[in-house]
């Protein structure tokens, strides 16, 4: 198979004097080419961590402490900073941050904000067309890079920062929680743009959020994350038809159905999970309804067709 991206038993640690924090916890997955994995679980679980360490940008005091991460053949974990920004950053993986929307800068405009990336990586500033190329494939017009941030509607600052991390045509585009705090509307628009962004220039896409309901919309594949680590990874139709470990069903089951809304289960989706804690045994242990002695004991990783799972259960 042809991955555009291989994650190895990838663990990701906040250092401090106040203990350690295993945000990311042996994790290990494949994207395809021209495909998209989805990054779901709760506030706290390590999404946003994980999708940094793909971009070698966790922030201090965090630290890629264990595993590999295989972009075209090449451990990124293994090369220099230097080299990742020369060769690797915007051009073959590039990411939007989470609250991309209000980290545009208020002070210079789209323009001159798209002028420096090129810049800073020895582009012709002159070269207005690969600036007009970008935001066309995002659906804006030019004359946006005459305009400052403030000017701009919640959906166009996103098509925004989309329009920017495309910039130097990378291969793989890491979008962290791209639709939170957009209107419906305006999320499911970009929504489609990224699977339109997919299909027509061959991108593939890791899609974090704390939605499975968005998630499942844009991804082939899921990866359900709790407290730093992938719980069960799958096809995307078969998580939802047929959830296998005991977080996942309970993810599953709340997602809002308007249909049936009285009988919603409690909603888990933005409740947070609290610190992560240095601890043995399942983590899902104190909420999972099926748990039993064993599942005191770190769970076995129990793989099938297209993906794994984290649990006793499937022993
Ligand atoms: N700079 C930091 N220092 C220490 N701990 C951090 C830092 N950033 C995040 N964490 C912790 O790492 C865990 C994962 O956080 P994060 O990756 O932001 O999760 P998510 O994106 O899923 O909400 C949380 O427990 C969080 O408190
Ligand atoms: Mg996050």
């Amino acid at each position: 198979m042809n991955f555009a991206l291989t994650v190895n038993s990838l663990s990701v640690y906040y250092l401090s004097h106040f203990g350690t924090v295993k945000a990311v916890d042996d994790v290990s997955f494949s994207l395809e080419k021209n495909q998209s994995i989805g990054i779901v679980g709760e506030s706290g679980c390590g999404k946003s961590t994980l999708g940094a360490a793909l971009l070698r940008s966790v922030p201090y005091p965090g630290k890629i402490v264990d595993g590999q991460i295989i972009l075209d053949g090449q451990d990124i974990t293994k090369i220099s900073d230097d080299e990742f920004d020369k060769k690797i950053r915007w051009k073959e993986i590039s990411m939007i941050f989470q609250g991309a929307l209000n980290s545009l800068d208020p002070v210079f405009t789209v323009g001159s904000q798209m002028k420096e990336i090129l810049h800073q990586h020895g582009y012709s500033t002159d070269d207005l067309e690969v600036i007009a190329d970008s935001l066309k494939s995002v659906l804006l017009e030019p004359s946006i890079t005459k305009k400052y941030p403030h000017e701009l509607s919640g959906g166009m600052k996103q098509r925004t920062s989309i329009a920017m991390a495309l910039l130097l045509n990378p291969k793989i585009l890491v979008a962290d929680e791209p639709t939170t705090s957009l209107d419906v509307m305006v999320q499911s628009q970009i929504i489609n743009l990224l699977k339109k962004l997919k299909r027509d220039r061959n991108m593939s896409i890791v899609f974090i959020s704390h939605d499975l309901g968005v998630i499942s919309e844009v991804s082939e594949t899921i990866a359900i994350m709790y407290r730093g680590q992938i719980v069960e990874l799958g096809k995307s139709y078969e998580i939802y038809k047929n959830p296998k470990h005991p977080y996942t069903e309970k993810l599953v089951t709340s997602i809002p159905n308007i249909k049936h809304k009285e009988n919603r289960p409690q909603d888990l989706s933005e409740k947070s999970q609290g610190p992560i804690r240095k601890e043995t045994g399942c983590k899902f242990y104190d909420g999972c309804p099926y748990a039993k002695e064993k599942c005191r004991n770190d769970p076995p990783v129990i793989n099938h067709k297209n993906g794994y799972i984290r649990c006793w259960l499937y022993e």
